[in-house]
């Protein structure tokens, strides 16, 4: 990977002796390889100092060691790191280990048993790595570090730190969120209304399949009465603020409670499967529901599952490509199956203008999404004519149906 400067921010000072050395990039265009960074991607770090001891909280992924070294320097020598904590260890918050390792061969290396494993596995460094148990403590010198482990969030390895006496909270990927501005790292020095949207697509893309382990952290964290006076997560802003205000946001939005919201993809060669599209769109508008619509050849596929959080029910639309299910249509398909969107109601659409017809292919999916198949499963074969309009308004309203059933929305 690279190795260029790409950021050129300076440490932030949080509270005394507590730093923010994270890393802004602005360099990679997708985050995980798949979802795009418009606004760039924050991997934040911290400095924590007491009276004896300094800590390092979390890393940075490759190619940023240098603006990463070049912040911490600005307050300690990196070679007197006395502890290197891990929360969880994806690459975007560990890639630089192998040269950061070396710059401070005394630290300490904290994390959880399973973060000791992927320390092996992802950098052969296992053997350095002194493994924390929930709980388990550490003293800076006046400032004591506990480790909580909350596994799922995003990986099973993950454990949220928390400095006590100030009741600073370090929780990893947990109420992160996408995009890296130039200016403003703390919640109120950003637009949050323009945040919010972003928070919401990295939840449900990154931690989309962990929903449940997001309720059940954020009750067992309040349940705790810890209490936080700063939450310092691994990407977006640091909260002094208010925390809550993303905390909250989080609860709501994975608690992923129905909603009379349709997802709509579909794909289209020539524009008759998108007219489809419009009919059922205009049908499912005109019944009361919100409609999300997204071309599957276009769309951004984290704004897609963004969108399905709090969704109540889904349409799929496709042309026959090859015999087979247009691509650009499958992948959502794939998608959708690999993040567990299990159990929803579910129409589709297809064309079937040489005589494959793909329906079968497409349910295969379903099924294993244990989808709620909604008839009539419409297919076309062209532009669609007065029946097929028919076929497509009845499957609209017979989606209302079960969406106003499940959600308890009274009839529009
Ligand atoms: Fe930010 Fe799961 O890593």
């Amino acid at each position: 990977m690279t190795a260029m400067i790409s950021d050129t921010a300076k440490a932030v000072k949080i509270i005394n002796g507590v730093w923010w050395v994270g890393v802004n990039d602005h360099l990679n265009p997708l985050f995980e390889g798949m979802w795009a960074l418009p606004d760039g991607m924050r991997y934040n770090a911290y400095l924590v100092q007491g009276k004896n001891k300094t800590a390092l909280i979390e890393l940075s992924r490759d190619g940023f060691a240098e603006p990463f070294i070049r912040k911490i320097d600005e307050i300690i020598p990196l070679s007197e790191i006395d502890y290197i904590i891990h929360n969880h260890l994806e690459p975007d918050h560990s890639g630089i280990i192998p040269i950061i390792y070396k710059r401070c061969p005394q630290a300490k290396v904290l994390a959880t048993a399973k973060g000791k494993s992927f320390l092996k596995q992802f950098y052969g460094e296992g053997e350095r790595v002194d493994a924390v148990n929930d709980g388990d403590s550490i003293d800076l010198g006046g400032r004591t570090l506990r480790f909580l482990s909350y596994p799922w969030l995003h990986w099973p390895d993950t454990m949220f730190t928390y400095l006590e006496e100030d009741k600073v909270l370090f929780p990893c990927d947990a109420f992160g969120g996408y995009g890296a501005p130039e200016k403003g790292l703390f919640d109120d020095e950003i637009d949050l209304q323009t945040y919010w949207p972003e928070a919401k697509r990295y939840l449900g893309t990154i931690v989309a399949s962990y929903l449940g382990h997001v309720v059940k952290a954020i009750d067992k964290w309040l349940k705790g009465g810890m209490g936080i006076n700063i939450l310092c997560p691994s990407h977006g802003p640091v909260y002094r603020g208010n925390p809550m205000s993303i905390i909250s946001r989080y609860q709501e939005w994975a608690k992923n409670d129905k909603s009379d919201k349709v997802v709509m993809i579909v794909g289209s060669m020539w524009g008759n499967t998108h007219e489809m599209g419009a009919i059922v769109k205009h049908r499912l508008e005109k019944n009361g529901l919100e409609v999300k619509y997204f071309d599957a050849a276009l769309a951004e596929p984290g704004q897609v599952l963004g969108e399905m959080l709090n969704a109540g029910g889904i349409v799929f639309g496709a042309p026959t490509y090859d015999a087979n299910i247009y691509p650009r249509l499958e992948y959502f398909l794939m998608l959708f199956k690999g993040k567990k969107k299990n159990g929803y109601p579910v129409a589709t659409f297809n064309q079937n203008s040489w005589n494959v017809n793909i329906t079968p292919k497409i349910n295969s999916y379903l099924e294993d999404m244990k989808s709620q198949i909604i008839p009539p499963q419409v297919v076309g074969h062209g532009a669609p004519d007065a029946e097929i309009r028919k076929e497509l308004e009845l499957m609209a309203d017979n989606l209302t149906a079960k969406i106003r059933d499940a959600c308890f929305i009274p009839q529009a």
